[in-house]
């Protein structure tokens, strides 16, 4: 028997604002109405990035730089209890207790997971305090009705960080939770058996609300959230997601475990135990139908959704002794239970066992290098990190495998580590290196989901228009002007507007103090001067490219990065007062007098690499690129006997990275080397490589996550100025290139649209297999009618702009686009076949 409770859980973004409090307001007036003989226990997170500034506030304690946090925390709770017309001195005990623990970790100079904990509960004990106070509800701790179990196998960071609870029927509780009709509590928190705070780990607040929808069971719990409920893919990365409206736990379960990032996976087994049906809204946009999470309506078999989950490890042993030996696999296991490590995956041959571990809990420091050392003793140990997994996801998956062929030539060349079949036939899972994971999720949401399908099962796409981006792009705006370029072709063309936009964009990170265009990407004089003028500096790699940005801009800041240089390569640099970047040592042993009191700048490699494609990949050990961290001490000695300074350092990891974590994991990098040069570094410099969309729908990276991951770690390792050098993002959508069709050949069925360039315009695709969208300018609106290759007149097989376009029907003398070829393209182009490349000219 369900009692009369209802429980609600809203996250970060639905309490940070008084617009969003009082949206919680009239949704539990909706709800009061609704069920009018029901109590409502509402349960909200820590406003949104205030738990990430607590999680730096005691790193930031360490270098007594804690009191700087602890004012940007205060600031920003005392401005929403201003929003709210609520009193802030009813803060004050926890600002107490926050600067208690925090002056404490100053002096002691160290830190514990038990105190981590009850440092980060007091984000969900600020948002709550206002809250209470705003909606008039009763205030509840959550410590008192919610404690965790304790598992035998787990560290003290697991213990503290990531609990897990009792989710039994407690019939004691309800009368604990007094007689108000609305009661609010902290989610994320609880407490242990010995009455220390414990915290649920990541997505912890949906996992308390379901603890304490089981535990009181409710006869209905509602996760409001930023996003309308579940998709068949994140709506973040795949715009034409369609909504589920309906799934059942099972499914959920699968979905949220293999990356769905709207539940976490352990709220489900609580809610699915009491068969309490579980509903998905938008706070923002609560008229939003959602997804309902209720028990099996059909066993139908389909492929209901695709997520994926990054920063996966993989382990793998290689022995040739495993095969037929007992207990071989029981020996593995333990070695993982011993260092407290979860495995996800699984997959074995005659020699190898391969697992994957995923990255959402927090690993025991040194974990990973222990179960090295620990499984060396049964084989050849083998720890592959930077993965992600990409699954599929709905009942009956195996029968569907023949249709994902085409998905999978993406990996011709780039590998697949594992592929993984559920034994329950729910989901198939493939791990890839994580920046390929984008691309294999796009392809495979394009040829599983239709955004025509009108079953009921799938709800509106989150972008109701899948084929044509959501804003008109500036090319469609200025067609006609494009066309009466016609005499030109082929020709490159430059919008400064959205040159101009998308310096705006990046000009708006908090948390990056200079900007350098990287030259190379593009260096069209049109398009420097206009960069110049709009304040950036530039960022070269060779003598040719710093005269022409010191020609242009005789005082601007430039930044000097040339790899295998010659001594006068670097003497350029000098003379046209660049800021020099050294990327080997070697330049120090062989012209010292041109490198004696210097202010320089190291670029460091971070030993992983990440981009669009092998090739654009420029750190790690088979680079050529960068300095080892190993030749950090020499490179101090060396400097100093010199009599010169290190006052920045620079790592790029590569070109086309999609996510924002290594820019962060770059930072940190830097920041530890820094220490090698006693305080002399003040700069450090990231790199560009910041990603853009291949398609039209896609999103490209997700600057409002480049900068929270860089503000968090500010917040731990305040002091340094971070720079970034981007050359794709500012130009990549900014340009086109127009090309006229030559010839249509059909020859034994297949298509060939030929134009009048190719890969000596754009190498692109045959170099790295980069995808530009294409369409057909003269005939843009009409429906597409041929599926066609399209490809340029130069005498190579490889001379493709791109394989199987669908495109109207397309004659002699039409106008193709090719589009986002604003970076990298005029750039590398060449004469091959004396045929000359596309002219440029900036509208
Ligand atoms: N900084 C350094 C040190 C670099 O080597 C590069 C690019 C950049 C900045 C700018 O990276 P971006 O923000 O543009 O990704 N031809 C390839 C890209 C090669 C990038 C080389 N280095 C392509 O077409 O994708």
């Amino acid at each position: 028997m369900s009692s009369d409770w209802l429980v609600l859980k809203f996250g970060g973004t639905s309490v940070s604002t008084r617009q969003a409090w009082e949206n919680i307001r009239s949704i539990l007036e909706r709800r009061q109405r609704e069920f009018p003989r029901s109590r409502i226990l509402v349960v909200a997170s820590a406003v949104s990035k205030v738990s990430d500034q607590l999680d730096g506030l005691l790193e930031a304690a360490l270098q007594e730089r804690h009191l700087e946090v602890l004012d940007r925390l205060q600031e920003r709770h005392r401005l929403l209890a201003d929003e709210l017309g609520v009193d802030f001195e009813l803060l004050c005990d926890e600002f107490r207790e926050l600067e208690r623990v925090s002056t404490g970790v100053a002096l002691t100079r160290e830190w514990t997971p038990r105190l981590k904990a009850r440092v980060m509960s007091r984000g969900e004990f600020l948002s709550t305090r206002l809250g209470a106070a705003f909606l008039g509800v009763a205030w509840q701790d959550v410590r008192e009705i919610l404690t965790s179990e304790p598992e035998a196998h787990a560290g003290p960071a697991r213990h503290y960080l990531s609990a897990r609870c009792a989710d039994q029927h407690d019939p004691t509780l309800v009368d604990r939770l007094g007689q108000s009709r609305v009661v609010l509590t902290q989610g994320f928190v609880a407490r242990d058996p010995a009455g220390d705070t414990v915290l649920l780990g990541r997505g912890g607040s949906d996992t308390s609300a379901a603890y304490l929808a089981a535990r009181i069971r409710a006869h209905r719990l509602e996760i409001w959230t930023d996003v309308a409920g579940m998709y068949t893919a994140d709506p973040r990365h795949v715009p034409n997601a369609r909504l589920l409206r309906r799934l059942d736990y099972s499914e959920a379960q699968e979905l949220a475990s293999t990356g769905a990032k709207v539940l976490h996976p352990r709220c489900l087994p609580p809610v699915a135990r009491y068969q309490i049906p579980l509903h998905i809204y938008c706070t923002g946009e609560p008229e939003l139908e959602g997804t309902v999470i209720a028990s099996a309506a059909t066993d139908e078999g389909r492929v209901k959704a695709l997520s994926t989950k990054s920063r996966v490890t993989l382990v793998s042993v290689e022995s040739e002794k495993m095969w037929q030996q007992v207990g071989f696999l029981a020996d593995l296991f333990g070695c993982f239970r011993e260092h407290g490590l979860s495995i996800d995956l699984v997959a074995t041959s005659e020699t190898n066992v391969t697992v994957s571990l995923d990255g959402s809990e927090p690993l025991e420091h040194g974990a990973l290098e222990r179960l090295e050392l620990d499984l060396a003793r049964l084989g050849r140990p083998r720890i592959t990190s930077g993965c992600s997994s990409v699954s599929l996801i709905g009942n009956k998956i195996r029968s569907l495998l023949h249709r994902l062929g085409p998905a999978l030539e993406l990996f011709e060349e780039e590998p697949i580590h594992l592929m993984t079949q559920a034994s329950s036939d729910l989901n198939l899972t493939f791990v890839v290196d994580e920046e390929q994971a984008p691309r294999l999720m796009s392809s495979l949401h394009a040829l599983l989901f239709s955004a025509s399908d009108d079953d009921p099962l799938f709800g509106p796409a989150w972008r109701k228009s899948p084929t044509t981006p959501v804003q008109a792009t500036w090319w469609e705006r200025r067609r006609p002007e494009l066309l009466a370029l016609q005499t030109e072709l082929p020709l490159y063309v430059y919008d400064s507007e959205t040159l101009r936009d998308n310096v705006s964009r990046l000009a708006r990170l908090s948390t990056v103090s200079r900007l350098y265009y990287a030259i190379k990407a593009n260096p069209n004089q049109d398009i420097l001067r206009l960069f110049g003028e709009l304040g950036l500096g530039f960022e070269c790699v060779s003598p040719g490219e710093l005269e022409r940005a010191r020609l242009l801009f005789p005082e601007h800041n430039l930044l000097y990065t040339p790899n295998f240089a010659s001594r006068a390569d670097y003497e350029a640099g000098f003379r046209l007062r660049a800021q020099v970047t050294l990327d080997s040592l070697e330049p120090l042993e062989l012209w010292p007098d041109l490198f004696r009191e210097r202010e320089l700048f190291l670029r460091l490699d971070p030993g992983h690499g990440k981009g669009h494609h092998k090739h654009v990949r420029t750190a790690g050990p088979q680079s050529k690129f960068g300095i080892a961290p190993a030749e950090l001490e020499r490179a101090r000695n060396k400097l100093e006997e010199l009599g010169s300074r290190v006052i920045g350092l620079h790592s790029h990891r590569g070109s086309g990275i999609l996510e924002p974590e290594p820019w962060s994991d770059t930072a940190l990098f830097l920041a530890e080397a820094a220490e090698h040069f006693g305080g002399s570094v003040r700069v450090l410099d990231l790199g560009g490589g910041l990603g853009v969309g291949e398609r039209l729908s896609d999103e490209g990276l997700n600057l409002t996550a480049l900068d929270e991951v860089l503000q968090r770690f500010q917040a731990a390792r305040p002091g340094f100025e971070l720079w970034l050098e981007p050359g794709r993002f500012l130009v990549a959508t900014a340009g086109v290139l127009l090309t006229r069709v030559n010839q249509v050949k059909t020859k034994s069925g297949k298509t060939f649209v030929g134009v009048d360039t190719g890969m000596n315009s754009l190498i692109r695709p045959a170099l790295y297999g980069a995808h530009h969208e294409i369409v057909n300018l003269s005939r843009l609106g009409e429906p597409n009618a041929i599926l066609a290759d399209v490809v340029g007149p130069i005498c190579e097989s490889a001379d493709v702009l791109g394989h199987d376009r669908r495109l109207p029907v397309t004659r002699s003398g039409d106008v193709l686009l090719v589009a986002t070829a604003g970076a990298y393209g005029r750039a590398m182009s060449s004469s091959y076949n004396l045929r000359e490349p596309a002219h440029e000219r900036l509208l």
